[in-house]
């Protein structure tokens, strides 16, 4: 397996970006899950580099993803912003998928804010609904920090707090202040590309899932080696298999999440302006 995370292929990267912006310290990182990449365009002054651009990182290949840093200000804050994730079903390794979150915490970033688009498992969540996530779920069978140590972190480290619990109460204050109603509840991370079956979303509530997606946990086990404090914010963009009688479709996860990135995109400016 290759060994993606070194110290020295995260400083070639790192290298690339302070180039194109030179001496942008980010206080803030950005991930923005499917359907929610038009909402970086609320970015000011922005410094856009396609992740082609940055050695070592591995193009987007997904619909509704653009593959692109934006580095610029939001809230009054410098942000480095993800405009478009990678993801294990692209055939992506986990190291591939964690890359950025170790580059972006090299630039500066203390923090890191994730979105995703998800499925809601919880019969009572409905389209368009915003939870913030407590606690995630890994079923994706692979782990950034398999292979030889990367010296970024501790080897063994605790996932306890792995959304931060103070994020994540700022959170809340600042959706309660805005009117926003948002659920609080664990994510499951799966593989893909297909939807699950009805069956599998069953034992998924049984286990103490809310949500489902493909996404999000490779970062997030990334952040926590590297003590940065994650606020985790998903999009319930359709019922999860089984849940109603519907079937799934992209299209339609898009749609929603189009139609709803506005608001997550309202909190997360509420949230980054109190950072
Ligand atoms: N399942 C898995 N991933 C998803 C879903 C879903 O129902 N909705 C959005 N991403």
């Amino acid at each position: 397996m290759e060994q993606l995370i070194t110290r020295e292929n995260v400083a070639e990267a790192v290298q690339a970006i302070q180039q194109k912006a030179p001496g942008f310290v980010p206080q803030v990182a950005i991930e923005l899950g499917s359907g929610m990449g038009e909402m970086a365009a609320g970015i000011q002054d922005a410094v856009v580099i396609p992740y082609e651009d940055v050695p070592h990182m591995v193009p987007s290949t997904v619909q509704g993803h653009a593959g692109r840093f934006i580095l610029g200000t939001l809230s009054g804050k410098r942000v480095i912003c993800m405009q478009g994730r990678l993801h294990a079903y692209e055939g992506n390794s986990a190291q591939q998928i964690a890359f950025p979150v170790y580059v972006m915490r090299e630039l500066g970033a203390p923090t890191l804010v994730v979105t995703n688009a998800a499925g809601g498992i919880e019969p009572s969540y409905q389209v368009g609904d915003v939870m913030l996530i407590s606690d995630h779920i890994n079923l994706q069978g692979m782990n950034p920090g398999v292979g030889v140590e990367n010296g970024f972190g501790p080897r063994f480290y605790d996932m306890t707090h792995a959304y931060d619990p103070e994020l994540r109460k700022l959170a809340r204050d600042v959706a309660q202040r805005q009117g926003l109603g948002v659920h609080e509840g664990v994510y499951i991370g799966l593989l893909g590309p297909s939807f699950e079956t009805p069956a599998e979303i069953r034992a998924f509530g049984i286990w103490g899932a809310q949500a489902v997606g493909m996404s999000t946990v490779q970062e997030v086990i990334a952040a926590n080696q590297l003590g940065v404090r994650v606020l985790g914010v998903s999009l319930i963009s359709n019922p999860a298999a089984g849940v109603c009688d519907e079937p799934l479709s992209i299209d339609d996860v898009i749609k929603a999440a189009n139609v709803a990135a506005g608001n997550i995109w309202h909190l997360i400016e509420g949230v980054v302006a109190e950072l």
